[in-house]
């Protein structure tokens, strides 16, 4: 019998089970490339208990585009590198966003039709550079507001573009890699509300107009302090219906610690069953064949950065031992095979 004593083993072939990998830092700035790069616990784990990789940061503006002229691709090649030594797909993050742009962009004074051009060499050098080798690209990131509305003072692409960039975006990505599933992607969206509400009718309408998007994925940032969003299975599965992929993208369950506390056994408690909901809420989605988590280590989060207070919101603790939620994701992960694999 095959072990299932990680993560991805104990999934098998029905989802694929992945992690951000941190570049260093938690600030904007992230330069160097460890601790992901430094060996020890932090690549083993990496390498075992998972087989979807996503750059924490090294795949964003900031870090690949430090003037105009410049890709760096130093740091996102060595997360490329490392998922293909190790058997493991990447998600890329991300393409069109309002956070962690280089300045020469945000502060730049570009007429309209030189951002579109910048935007679109940015696409088709990256997302070619990787082609054939990204399973899902997290096209747009972030693009509408908690109420629904589009994150046009924010967003310097739709601030300056209009809504319409966001189309070109997915179309110039289609064209250089037509093989990567391209993803609208955000944070509180796992229920059913206004912002996820709002998705639902703008992907319909990308849809409607052949835009090319192929998923819709939600990031999970979570809260022991906060109830559980209980619609996310049913959420995903409105727009699995519309034959969209799925996917969760950045999942982490932050626990309260003031004064720098440890976490209680409730509170570990409490995290494992919320981990475990969002496990079963994934395998119970047809389409849904990506589940990642923001980190996997309370020693490398970007929760304490954050969010002051709060803190250990990974499957491992800052030694590496796994905790409460580790278990939980691998057990809903082993009992969510077909019958005749378990
Ligand atoms: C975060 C990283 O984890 C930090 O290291 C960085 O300083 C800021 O960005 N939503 C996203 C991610 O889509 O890219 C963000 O990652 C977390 C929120």
């Amino acid at each position: 019998m095959e072990h299932r004593d990680t993560l991805a083993r104990a999934a098998g072939p029905r989802i694929r089970i992945g992690t951000a990998v941190s570049g260093g830092g938690n600030g904007a700035g992230a330069s160097t490339p460890a601790p992901f790069l430094a060996a020890g616990p932090y690549r083993e784990s990496a390498a075992s208990e998972f087989s979807s990789l996503t750059a924490e940061n090294h795949m964003k503006w900031l870090l690949l585009r430090p003037d105009r002229e410049t890709f760096d691709v130093e740091g996102a090649d060595a997360v490329m590198d490392f998922a293909a030594a190790n058997g493991q797909v990447v998600r890329g993050h991300t393409l069109l966003w309002h956070n962690q742009n280089p300045d020469w962009l945000e502060q730049g004074s570009f007429s309209a039709e030189e951002l579109r051009a910048i935007l679109r060499e940015h696409i088709e050098t990256v997302v070619g550079r990787y082609a054939g080798r990204i399973h899902q690209w997290d096209v747009a990131n972030e693009i509408l507001e908690e109420d629904g509305s589009l994150r046009a003072e924010q967003n310097l692409w739709i601030r300056e573009l209009g809504i319409k960039i966001v189309a070109d975006a997915f179309r110039w990505a289609r064209a250089a890699d037509p093989q990567a599933q391209l993803f609208l992607n955000d944070f509180n969206v796992d229920a059913l509300g206004p912002k996820s509400d709002a998705y639902y009718q703008l992907v319909q309408d990308l849809l409607a107009d052949g835009v090319p998007v192929d998923g819709f994925s939600t990031q999970a940032h979570l809260s022991t302090a906060h109830p559980f969003p209980d619609s996310l299975a049913e959420n995903l599965q409105r727009f699995a219906d519309l034959g969209l992929a799925t996917a969760i993208t950045e999942l982490d369950v932050r626990i309260e610690l003031p004064g720098g506390a440890e976490p209680t056994e409730e509170q570990l408690a409490q995290q494992a069953e919320y981990y475990r909901r969002v496990t079963e809420a994934a395998l119970s989605v047809p389409g849904c064949e990506s589940l990642t988590m923001w980190g996997f280590t309370d020693a490398h989060s970007w929760i304490s950065h954050q969010f002051p207070g709060e803190g250990a919101a990974t499957l491992l603790d800052a030694e590496y031992t796994r905790k409460p939620a580790y278990f939980a994701v691998r057990d809903a992960l082993v009992a969510g095979r077909p019958d005749g694999d378990r």
